[in-house]
């Protein structure tokens, strides 16, 4: 087996064995919470948390404000067993991409077969609020066209195909059942469709060019996350859904306003936290009840046997995932050093 293939399974096997031990069943939605979202997780019933430090290959935790790190379990809409990721991991943290993709792989082991992702955005459109949330139909994604992309590299075909299409990552049923949300919970004032999602890699919010490129291919939002997450559940056969929180208003050139901050991305995201919530958890009630959920297929099992050729007959294959691989290099080179210093004063004698 390839040993990119094997983070994933390690830590799916972890969790597994930790969802039987407590006599849980396999999650069928993941739910990825943007900056200040996760608050979703403690309106699942039945809730386990298990910290990123305690799963294997998983970083000890997110370092970004407002993000937790750790991975919760527990039921929404009464009985749908479901798993939430309480802070992601993103690129402009150091984190190579399949870092970023590996939550998402391990919930594609697990049985998770539909995808919503949350995320706070800049409003690209001009005719969006701060404190509206968009339905995310498209994406345009820069980094990703240009080689930032989870999908380089050997490809996992038990996952899915080396040449994945990505003009069908979005469905319309799924737009119209977060419409349906909003209209039960009276939201239709703040809540917009259609929307277009740009990817950048921050950290740096854009610069008044860079919105306005944005903004001459029709751009709605622009935000550091998300896509390489939804590319990689497309690419492993989930249903993805996303909505995009606006938290700021970009500034082109020629616009008045305040430069973009991290703390009035926070400010407005607590603002909406709660409807943001209460929209996800109608989107799962309708699903449950309009039968999308029962009537979608189960994804295919993944074998989790992570069983790999060792190093002169010793299986390395722990080290290799108990370590990020910068610090795996670091350790590895130190061990060398160490090991040509105990030669030479071997020699020396
Ligand atoms: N740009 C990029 N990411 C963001 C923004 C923004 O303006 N707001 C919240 N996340």
């Amino acid at each position: 087996m390839d040993p990119s293939f094997i983070p994933y399974r390690r830590a799916a096997k972890y969790l597994k064995a930790r969802l039987a031990n407590d006599d849980r069943e396999s999650p069928e939605i993941g739910i990825i919470c943007g900056s200040g979202l996760s608050g979703l997780s403690h309106s699942m019933t039945e809730h386990m948390s298990i910290k990123y430090g305690d799963i294997p290959g998983f970083p000890a935790q997110c370092s970004v404000p407002g993000h937790k790190g750790e991975l919760v379990f527990g039921n929404l809409s009464g009985d749908i067993p479901t798993v939430c990721l309480r802070g992601r991991f993103h690129s402009y943290e150091g984190h190579d991409m399949g870092t970023v993709a590996l939550p998402v792989r391990v919930m594609r082991c697990l049985g998770v077969k539909f995808l919503i992702v949350t995320n706070a955005a800049g409003g690209l459109d001009a005719t969006y609020n701060v404190g509206d949330v968009v339905s995310i139909m498209d994406h345009f994604a820069l980094p990703m066209l240009a080689g930032k992309n989870p999908l380089i590299g050997p490809n996992d075909d038990e996952l899915g195909p080396r040449f994945p299409p990505s003009s069908n990552t979005y469905d319309q049923k799924n737009q119209a059942v977060f419409l349906e949300a909003a209209v039960n919970l009276g939201f239709e004032n703040f809540v917009r469709k259609d929307g277009l999602y740009c990817f950048v890699s921050g950290p740096m919010y854009e610069s008044k060019a860079e919105c306005n490129f944005f903004s001459s291919i029709n751009g709605s939002a622009v935000g550091m996350s998300t896509v390489p997450e939804i590319i990689t559940a497309h690419h492993c056969g989930m249903k993805v859904m996303c909505l995009s929180l606006i938290t700021n208003k970009v500034i082109r050139k020629g616009d008045e306003g305040p430069a973009a901050s991290h703390e009035e991305v926070l400010e407005a995201v607590e603002k909406r936290a709660e409807q943001m919530q209460d929209l996800v958890k109608e989107i799962v009630n309708i699903l449950r009840k309009n039968g999308t959920l029962s009537r979608m297929k189960e994804l295919p099992p993944v074998d989790l046997d992570t069983k790999e050729s060792g190093l002169f007959g010793i299986n390395v294959s722990p080290l290799r995932t108990s370590m990020n691989a910068p610090i795996r290099y670091k350790v590895a080179s130190a061990a060398i050093v160490a090991v040509v210093a105990v030669l030479v004063s071997r020699l020396k004698q």
